[in-house]
């Protein structure tokens, strides 16, 4: 049986909405942290990094139904909810909002938000209809939660930059905040896939963050884009992965840069080892 928490979950809009707007009416912030809940220490430092910003911390769990692929992992995605809320309420959040499919996807629901520039290429070569059911989603808890700033995850780089472009186009009335990368002590960024990782797999898995650390460093030092961009993929897939992208790209527009002369430079990386498709990026 549940425990009882000093967290209040609600599952509908109405009651986020009315909770929420108590707590503005009396002047005080309000953060979002949205997730797909089997939360770890990546989604911790978005909760503390919201209490330094805001009075009060809501964060959303729901596994997001619109941003998988048919082929993909939404049926075995982990669901730890009551672990979830005892993470959130140590972190200090005061509100849990956990709506069902039919809440955030009623009968008869048919908009998706279409995005080109930061959404173009990298993810979506490979997962074509991700980004809409990011944008989608996460329009929707920014319109349902109201809150005054909403923080995610420098992990995903390309949905952050998505994000942000996304609040900027449709005007919506908060900010957007980009929290760093939580990393293993080897390097290997934290997510919720991670634990897909077999042995031999997580012993391979932190060549993507020294991968894209040397490439960074020989860029930093002079070296040309495409050299780094090179032996860094010749390093990854040495170390057993098969790669879906590995690129240097603006690291605001996310367009692709062949020099640092092109702009803020960001390597972005998603590869295969064994079942698991893992991702992570770096600043040059
Ligand atoms: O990063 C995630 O966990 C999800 O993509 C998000 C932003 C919660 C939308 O479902």
């Amino acid at each position: 049986m549940a425990r009882t928490r000093a967290i209040r979950t609600v599952h509908t809009v109405a009651e986020l909405r009315a909770q929420v707007r108590q707590w503005r009416a009396a002047g005080e912030r309000v953060a979002l942290v949205p997730t797909m809940g089997a939360l770890h220490a990546g989604h911790v430092a978005l909760m503390t990094e919201g209490r330094k910003l805001a009075e009060h911390i809501v964060v959303s769990i729901f596994v997001n139904p619109t941003q998988f692929a048919p082929t993909e992992d939404l049926s075995r995605y982990p669901k730890t909810l009551e672990a979830d809320l005892d993470k959130a309420e140590t972190a200090g959040v005061e509100l849990a909002f956990v709506p069902d499919a039919t809440e955030m996807y009623p009968p008869g629901f048919v908009t998706t938000i279409s995005m080109a520039g930061p959404a173009l290429g990298l993810e979506t070569d490979f997962r074509p209809t991700h980004f809409a059911g990011v944008a989608t989603v996460v329009a929707k808890l920014l319109i349902q939660a109201q809150p005054d700033i909403a923080l995610f995850g420098e992990k995903d780089y390309q949905q952050l930059q998505v994000i942000t472009q996304l609040a900027r186009d449709l005007d919506l009335p908060v900010q957007i905040i980009g929290v760093p990368t939580v990393r293993e002590a080897d390097g290997l960024a934290l997510s919720s896939r991670n634990v897909y990782l077999g042995q031999e797999d997580r012993a391979a898995a932190p060549a993507l963050h020294r991968a894209l650390s040397a490439a960074a460093a020989a860029i930093k030092r002079g070296g040309a884009i495409a050299n780094s961009v090179d032996a860094a993929r010749a390093h990854v897939t040495k170390a057993g992965f098969h790669i879906d992208y590995l690129e240097a790209r603006h690291a605001v527009t996310l367009a692709p840069v062949s020099s640092v002369e092109d702009g803020p430079v960001r390597l972005l990386v998603a590869a295969k080892i064994g079942a698991t498709r893992l991702i992570d990026n770096l600043a040059v």
